[in-house]
């Protein structure tokens, strides 16, 4: 079966910065998700989702913008400024599980208002001709609500729909829930996508047998925690690349120069690695032991210390595990 990896959006993760360092070094990602565009009632586009979105900061990949909105003017709006940029789908956002936005109707909020998805997709399919695409939790409150959208995401030819199986009110707590996406996978009126907790090969494995009619996969977490991931997906392989640090060590270095060129001060620089470490951190032997040293540098040569030891006692621990 063809196999399709997608990268799903993090936003203040996955802006063109990582995902142009992830495409370089690793690969295996077929399409890129920006992190949303909100525009919080105010018709303007911000620098960064500008920059996150100019071509010129996209050139080898493919990229889907995604917004987040419950307005369907701000949905035109968007819609218009992304086809300027040559950009022929959208994606929407319907699976943000944090209350200042559900509380607000949006994100997994809305899942319950089909009658709001319903004006929203009308007005954007008989105003655009844009191709939209969904991103979705299975409900805010239970993973029924999602079936009650249905009928309404029936009407309108919306390319796929990329189901996060949690509900908004779990967050990031407990299990997805499988069975609840099965009753998707039975009921789903588009193609459907799946996505939430991949981080192994071998979960990736259990999720393709038990769902044999999915072959689109969206990777988020796991794919910061573990960019060898998607290749390794690909590959149907366990195994790392022998020089696994020396990429990951170059992966790293191109991250950290393109966020020096954009932050000013080295402890914005140092805060920003760090959150990344946050993810990178579970590949690596002595996770808790990494983070708090890095927590301790104030300075970019602190930082370079630090990560040049980490990454010299995992490269001696690969060779002594063979
Ligand atoms: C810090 C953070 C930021 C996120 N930002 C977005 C976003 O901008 N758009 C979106 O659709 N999902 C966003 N998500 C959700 C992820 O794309 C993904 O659906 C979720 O983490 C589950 O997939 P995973 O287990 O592979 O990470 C975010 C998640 C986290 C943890």
């Amino acid at each position: 079966m063809n196999l399709t990896l997608l990268s799903s959006p993090l936003q203040g993760f996955t802006d063109f910065r990582f995902r142009n360092a992830v495409h370089k070094h690793f690969g295996g990602i077929d399409t890129y998700y920006a992190p949303y565009i909100r525009l919080n009632g105010r018709f303007l586009i911000k620098n960064g989702y500008a920059n996150d979105l100019a071509l010129k900061n996209n050139t080898t990949l493919e990229v889907i913008p995604q917004i987040m909105t419950c307005l369907e003017d701000e949905f035109l709006f968007v819609v218009e400024y992304v086809q300027s940029l040559g950009y022929k789908e959208l994606n929407w956002n319907l699976g943000c599980p944090y209350p200042m936005v559900t509380n607000k109707g949006m994100g997994s909020g809305m899942i319950n208002s089909p009658e709001k998805i319903d004006r929203i997709l009308d007005r954007v399919h008989s105003e655009t001709d844009i191709i939209v695409s969904m991103k979705m939790r299975m409900g805010y409150a239970d993973s029924d609500e999602i079936l009650r959208a249905f009928p309404v995401l029936a009407k309108y030819p919306l390319k796929n729909i990329a189901i996060h199986a949690r509900i908004g009110a779990q967050l990031y707590e407990g299990g997805v829930d499988l069975e609840a996406f099965q009753r998707c996978v039975d009921a789903a009126p588009h193609k459907l996508y799946y996505n939430g907790d991949i981080t192994t090969v071998s979960i990736f494995r259990e999720m393709q047998d038990r769902f044999p009619s999915i072959d689109h996969w969206m990777l988020g977490r796991g794919l910061i925690s573990d960019p060898f991931l998607p290749m390794m997906i690909k590959n149907d392989t366990e195994e790392y690349p022998e020089d696994r640090m020396e990429v990951f060590s170059k992966f790293h270095d191109r991250l950290f120069s393109a966020y020096a060129e954009k932050l000013s001060g080295e402890k914005h620089v140092v805060m920003k690695m760090l959150s990344f470490w946050s993810y990178f951190a579970a590949a690596f032997s002595d996770t808790k032991k990494i983070i708090k040293r890095i927590k301790k540098c104030k300075t970019v040569a602190a930082y370079d210390v630090v990560i040049a030891e980490v990454l010299e006692h995992e490269s001696e621990r690969f060779i002594y595990d063979d």
